[in-house]
This record gives C-alpha cells, sequence and structure tokens, in this order.
C-alpha cells in the first residue's frame, strides 16, 4: 500500500524510508559529479533514476541534457562534443547546450520537437549539482562545499558507487553509535557509544557531542601529526543541510600539546549522496583537514583508510538492501527505533516533508 501523500510505500516502518522505491525528491541541488568528472568528453551518469550525459563548454561551462537523442533514442554520451555541440553518434544529430536541435544532417529543417531534456547546473566548491526538478522551483543555492577548494585545508575526495538506496546512507552517517561497532577495526573510537544529542535548526538536522578525553581514531593521527593512540579531547559536531549533503566536523583539542604549539584542529567529512538507477547510489565523499599543503603521500594513506571504513558501511548496506528487496514480506517487518536514532528518524522526517510538498505542488 502507498501513502498517498509521499507516495512511498507504507510498511511496518514508524515513517517510511521508501528504500525500495523511487524516493528522491527533485526540487532539490544533487550532487552531479566532481568538477574533474565533467572534461568536454561526454560523462554517462544515470541520476534520479535518469540517464544524463554531462560535459563542458569551450568555456568551461557544464551542461546537463537528457542522454537520450530524441531520434531513435541512441545514448548521446555516446557521442562527440564538437563546436560546443553535442553530436549523436547514431545519424548525428547535433544539440546545444539548452538540449535544442540545431542541425539535422539529412535534411535542411530541424523539427520543432526535436530537444532534448537539458538541467540547470551550479557548482559549488569540488562538485557540481544539479536541479532535475521544476526549474522554476529554483529558490536557493547548492549547499557551500567553498572549503572543498580553500587553499587553508588539505582535502580529499572520493567516490564509490553503492547498490543500495541512497537513503539507507544518508541514514548510516547520520547513526553514529555504529561506528563503536561495525567500524571496531578501521575507525577504532570505540568511546563512541553513547548517542549525541540531536536538533533541528530549521530544516537542518545537527547533532553535537563531546568526548573527555580518549585516543583518537588511528585513521585521523596521522592527518593531524599526531602518534597513533595520540589523547585529545574532541567535540563531534555534525549537521545535514539538505538530504543531498551533511558534514562531520571532528573538534580537536591537543591537550598535551606545548606551550605556543597548536592546539585546535578541524578535521571534516562530508557525505554527499545521488540517487542513480533504483537500488544505486552515488556516494561522494569528502575528508579534510584545517591545515593548507598535507604531503600528498598522507592524504593518500588517509584516504586509504577512510575507504577501508567506508567500506564496511557499503557492505553492510548493500546486503540490507538485497536482501529487503528479495525477502516478499519487504516494508513490511517489524522496525524499531532506539534513543540514538533520533538523526536518522528526523532525516526521515525531512525526506516526508520534501515528498509531501512536491506532491501537493
Ligand atoms: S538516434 Fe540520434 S540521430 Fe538518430
Ligand atoms: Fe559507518
Amino acid at each position: 500500500m502507498k501513502d498517498t501523500a509521499t507516495g512511498l510505500t507504507k510498511g511496518a516502518q514508524l515513517i517510511p524510508n521508501g528504500m525500495l522505491d523511487d524516493n528522491a525528491p527533485r526540487n532539490m541541488w544533487w550532487c552531479a559529479a566532481h568538477v574533474d568528472e565533467i572534461t568536454d568528453k561526454p560523462l554517462a551518469r544515470w541520476l534520479l533514476e535518469n540517464p544524463v550525459v554531462l560535459y563542458r563548454l569551450s568555456d568551461g561551462t557544464p551542461v546537463a541534457l537528457d542522454d537520450r537523442c530524441p531520434h531513435r533514442w541512441a545514448p548521446l554520451s555516446e557521442g562527440k562534443v564538437i563546436d560546443d555541440q553535442i553530436v549523436c553518434p547514431y545519424h548525428g544529430m547535433e544539440f546545444g547546450a539548452d538540449g535544442i536541435c540545431t542541425k539535422v544532417p539529412t535534411q535542411t529543417s530541424v523539427p520543432n520537437s526535436a530537444r532534448v531534456q537539458s538541467y540547470p547546473l551550479r557548482t559549488s566548491g569540488a562538485f557540481v549539482w544539479i536541479w532535475m526538478g521544476d526549474p522554476e522551483a529554483i529558490d536557493h543555492d547548492p549547499v557551500d562545499m567553498g572549503f572543498t577548494t580553500d587553499p587553508g585545508w588539505s582535502v580529499i575526495t572520493g567516490y564509490m558507487e553503492v547498490q543500495a538506496n541512497w537513503v539507507l546512507i544518508r541514514e548510516n552517517v547520520l547513526d553514529l553509535t555504529h561506528i563503536a561497532f561495525l567500524h571496531a577495526n578501521t575507525f577504532q573510537q570505540d568511546d563512541w557509544e553513547n548517542a549525541p544529542e540531536v536538533h533541528m535548526e530549521g530544516d537542518t538536522i545537527v547533532y553535537e557531542q563531546d568526548f573527555p578525553p580518549s585516543p583518537l581514531s588511528p585513521l585521523f593521527c596521522a592527518a593531524f601529526g599526531f602518534e597513533d593512540k595520540h589523547i585529545v579531547k574532541r567535540e563531534q559536531r555534525g549537521w545535514m543541510p539538505s538530504l543531498a549533503v551533511s558534514f562531520s566536523d571532528w573538534n580537536i583539542h591537543d591537550i598535551s600539546a606545548e606551550l605556543g604549539k597548536r592546539r585546535d584542529f578541524i578535521g571534516r567529512g562530508a557525505h554527499i549522496v545521488t540517487p542513480g538507477e533504483r537500488g544505486k547510489t552515488h556516494y561522494f565523499f569528502v575528508a579534510s583537514f584545517d591545515s593548507p599543503n598535507a604531503p600528498v603521500a598522507l592524504l593518500e594513506k588517509t584516504k586509504a583508510g577512510v575507504i577501508s571504513a567506508f567500506q564496511e558501511d557499503k557492505d553492510l548496506l548493500e546486503k540490507i538492501q538485497a536482501q529487503v528487496s528479495r525477502d516478499p514480506r519487504g516494508l513490511d517487518f517489524p522496525e524499531i527505533n532506539l534513543g540514538a536514532d533520533g538523526a536518522g528518524v528526523a532525516v526521515r522526517r525531512v525526506l516526508k516533508r520534501k515528498l509531501e510538498a512536491e506532491r501537493r505542488a
């Protein structure tokens, strides 16, 4: 049975998260790609269950079009960009950045209906963002990702395709009590067994938690210039300003810093999710440190550690998605909420409100 307001499958979830459905709101900015992925060579990417082709014009402007030629449906991404027109690989029809056909090689006239959907794009920090809903409804900018291109920060970015609905990752990265268990061997931040305080600031979910002095996760010691198991005081603060992006700040205080030496550091993670094909998600991640010019080898080592931890989430979330998809009971299965699920439940509330607003529109 479907919830009439949200269109999501109803089951035993108190607030359905729609993990088996198309549960992506359209009227918001989702991340289409890392800036470096978009070049003058067409990039094919499924976004919100649509095939999209991404490329750049000669002046650097990024373009996103429906990746399906309106003639005989060839993927335009198999073609080439010539003089800022994308040329279909099948019969050579050409399209401009607005998606309007500019040339049909076999005839002089261009049919009025020869056009593909063009999607608004904007760049924020190291990422390009796409609006796949009603362009008239654009009422805000993409989330500010300026720190990812700020020379004062050392920044790692990465990407994984996860065979699970995006909402599972979104809930996972705001669910912190799993760190002491699922990531016992990677993060080794085993003091994280109590739930953080969660509150809303407008539509932004915020969590905060202070930790007494304890050994810092070995994933981050090197990046901060500490020996392994260095004892620090931590203030963890995370926020989700959009269903597409959440941040997690590790505010680190080196309580044994010598006089005159730096004591306060920030490690900032960003978790960016974009729905792809049904049941698949593009997961772009950022790990960054508020010190410039960290050595490349150090960042590579940190990146490998972060990936090994995220791989643990990916493996488990993919198993959850596969099992729920195969189980005829689907979402119709008891699901309990614990006190520690405050932020995850808040994600579902934000999602429900957004979907209801779009269905009313
Ligand atoms: S399919 Fe694109 S020109 Fe024919
Ligand atoms: Fe995790």
